[in-house]
């Protein structure tokens, strides 16, 4: 009720139900272009948008198809992407250039010399117009105790945080770690950052203090935002004791500003400040920071197949333009909707689909702080009847969970509202597909599986937009977004032309979101991105181009895998495992698992002498993982074998590990190039002994 009187006082009257997409197929020039003669065969392209893109079709009126808009995209990225950003963004000084680019070094620059601030897009010119209207609807952990924030009440939270922030001394450039729970302040903390233009590294609040002090050194943070406790699945988690832990090992901190959660009593060091103290004080006007188009927005840590986790730089137009029009037309948002993505702010989805993309539409967006089970099985769906969410977006592993309880846990709550799904993150499996589309959706939402990653900064692949018309098929994100031209390669490093075909999946374009560099190591962003297949981008799948031209995702060809929708490099589990005194050699892979997606595997040969029991030695190991990494990062199965496959040059052969964590030892293959092909059946004869 809170809600649907806020949006009414906003103008936007209450929350939508139902969207007809008949009605609107029957309008006239849509009907007579899905019936043209000329395009009878879907090509995967050929059909129409829903969401008609007013700055293009105005200027161009032939161009009313998604494959005529995505063609025009790509061949006149600067007039296609200029007009979107003179009409989406508010500028403080307008560009003259669209692009710059310098291929030969991979430097790509959008809109060079134009200024605009963030937080004035994401939240003063909704604020302006629609200052009742609720931007944020916090889901807190307790169903039912959900909170409305305003665009005038986000407006005044971000210039009081902002004001602390530059009154403490924190400057332009300055990094700012975020440790915190998903909630209105980390909302707030990062549009403050964008504010002054400071630059945000939001580190998930699942991650070890060891995790976050090795993002906060490579970051060189002074300042730390975070929050006396977090609330999680009805469980308290001590934000502040992490955060004290990763301090005390970085000197570079100066500052911790410390939110209030729960009102716990929290150890108050003489680094760290009470943000409610110094934000009750704060004025809450403050001037935004002139910002070049170019300047470093955020940096978010992703894993890569070797080494620690990269920082993956996002700039300011380029990624808040993409992440918006993205929002639009990927989801068909519209005014008065309530957006609901499921995700952490942690991680690339909570900022483009939960902050950025959201707000910059003037949208109504929800922080969801709980999990998909607590304190039932229903919760996802509870929420959507109670905040009367019209698009939710979540990710396979939520579901995969979920489908395995009672069809009532979904049937008893009114879904109603819902018009669009969508799923990120890892493959949509088709058992799951169907779950979510006809369960959830009663067949009557379009459901959008897309394909994106952190360094892409919005959804690259996406069967949306396309008309109500053009089929929706299970279990792949199809066709590309605006500016995508999504490349398959072969072995060769050359492009594969037909369908039918498999490859690696690079793009061969220039889109505004593409991530700027890893920050401090722009050699490493060239030879992980840029070099493995010179002039593409190159994003470390493998994809399959079915005989109508439709993308599937066949899954990572590096050694990144993928568990309960978290990137994990195999490479920092097995890192953190041979910290152990006790482990000699350790090989860490993924197997296909039915709920995680992937299961996390550890084969590890021990010192010899040790004195532990193998048992002894799996609960030291779980700790590790978990205090070096994350929770989500321990292995399932850790077997101690007497020695790993290599090769005669001593590298180890992860293709036969994958198969025999898989179960499948009949599909080892050609073995015999092994050092000692007699260790694959001791580890075979080890994992069928295993419990
Ligand atoms: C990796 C990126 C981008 C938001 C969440 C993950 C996998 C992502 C899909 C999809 C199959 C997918 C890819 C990708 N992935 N979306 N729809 N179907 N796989 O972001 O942590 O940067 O991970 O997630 O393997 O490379 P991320």
């Amino acid at each position: 009720r809170l809600l649907s009187k806020a949006l009414q006082q906003a103008g936007g009257g209450a929350p939508r139900r139902l969207y007809c997409t008949k009605g609107f197929f029957k309008s006239p020039h849509r009907a007579a272009t899905t019936s043209s003669a000329t395009s009878p065969k879907f090509d995967g392209t050929n059909d129409i948008t829903t969401t008609p893109i007013p700055e293009i079709t105005n200027a161009y009126p032939d161009l009313l198809t998604h494959r005529s808009i995505h063609q025009f995209s790509l061949e006149q990225p600067d007039e296609f992407w200029g007009r979107l950003a003179r009409s989406r963004l508010e500028w403080q000084e307008e560009f003259r250039t669209v692009t710059d680019h310098d291929f030969k070094n991979s430097h790509f620059r959008w809109f060079p010399d134009g200024k605009l601030n963030v937080s004035v897009n994401c939240v003063d010119r909704h604020a302006r117009r629609h200052p009742d209207r609720v931007a944020l609807v916090w889901e807190k952990d307790e169903p039912g105790q959900q909170e409305y924030v305003t665009y005038k009440q986000l407006h005044d939270d971000v210039c009081r945080v902002a004001n602390v922030l530059r009154d403490s001394g924190v400057k332009k450039g300055d990094r700012v770690a975020l440790y915190l729970p998903v909630s209105p302040l980390a909302v707030a903390s990062m549009l403050a950052c964008t504010r002054i233009g400071a630059v945000h590294s939001v580190v998930f609040a699942g991650f070890s203090a060891e995790a976050l002090a090795s993002r906060i050194k490579d970051a060189g943070a002074e300042t730390v935002i975070t929050a006396d406790q977090a609330v999680r699945g009805g469980k308290v988690i001590e934000l502040k004791k992490v955060v004290d832990a990763a301090v005390a090992k970085c000197p570079s901190i100066k500052r911790v500003f410390v939110g209030m959660r729960t009102g716990a009593k929290v150890n108050m060091g003489p680094k760290d400040i009470s943000l409610d103290q110094a934000a009750s004080g704060a004025s809450t006007q403050c001037s935004p920071s002139v910002q070049g188009a170019e300047d470093l927005l955020f940096l978010l840590y992703t894993s890569g197949s070797t080494g620690s986790p990269k920082g993956v730089v996002h700039s300011t137009a380029g990624y808040l333009l993409y992440a918006a029009v993205t929002h639009k037309h990927a989801f068909d948002y519209r005014d008065g909707d309530v957006f609901g993505c499921m995700a952490d702010i942690g991680w690339i989805t909570g900022h483009s689909y939960v902050v950025y993309g959201p707000l910059a539409n003037g949208a109504t967006t929800v922080l969801f702080e709980s999990t998909p089970t607590y304190p039932n099985p229903g919760r996802y769906w509870d929420t959507v009847s109670r905040l009367g969410i019209t698009h939710f977006y979540c990710a396979p592993t939520a579901l995969r969970l979920l489908l395995r309880y009672e069809d009532e846990w979904v049937q008893r709550y009114d879904r109603s509202s819902l018009r669009v799904l969508g799923s990120v993150g890892e493959p949509l499996n088709h058992e799951a597909w169907h779950w979510f589309n006809d369960l959830v959706g009663e067949k009557r939402c379009d459901l959008v599986d897309t394909w994106w990653q952190t360094e892409t900064g919005g959804i690259m692949l996406s069967p949306r937009p396309s008309s109500p018309g053009a089929p929706i098929l299970p279990g792949m994100p199809m066709r590309p977004m605006f500016g995508m031209r999504p490349v398959l390669c072969g072995t060769d490093g050359k492009e594969i032309q037909g369908n039918g075909v498999d490859g690696a999946l690079c793009v061969g374009s220039v889109w505004p979101g593409i991530a700027r560099t890893v920050y401090g190591d722009h050699k490493r962003y060239v030879d992980t991105y840029m070099a493995p297949y010179p002039g593409y981008y190159f994003s470390g799948d493998g994809a399959h181009r079915d005989k109508d031209g439709h993308y599937h995702i066949t899954g990572r060809m590096d050694d990144v895998i993928n568990v309960t929708g978290h990137r994990l490099g195999t490479a920092e589990v097995e890192d953190a495992i041979t910290e152990h005194e006790e482990v000699a050699e350790v090989a860490v892979v993924g197997y296909p698992h039915e709920v995680k997606g992937e299961g996390v595997f550890a084969f590890m040969v021990l010192k010899e002498g040790t004195h532990s029991t193998n048992e002894e030695i799996t609960v030291d190991l779980r700790k590790l993982v978990r205090s070096q990494i994350a929770g989500y990062a321990v292995p399932e199965v850790f077997l101690v074998c007497s020695g790993l496959p290599k090769t005669r040059s001593g590298k180890i052969m992860r293709r036969i590990l994958r198969k025999i964590a898989s179960g499948k030892p009949e599909e080892l293959g050609d073995i015999s190039t092994l050092a000692d092909p007699s260790v694959v059946e001791a580890i075979v004869n080890a994992h069928a002994a295993l419990p």
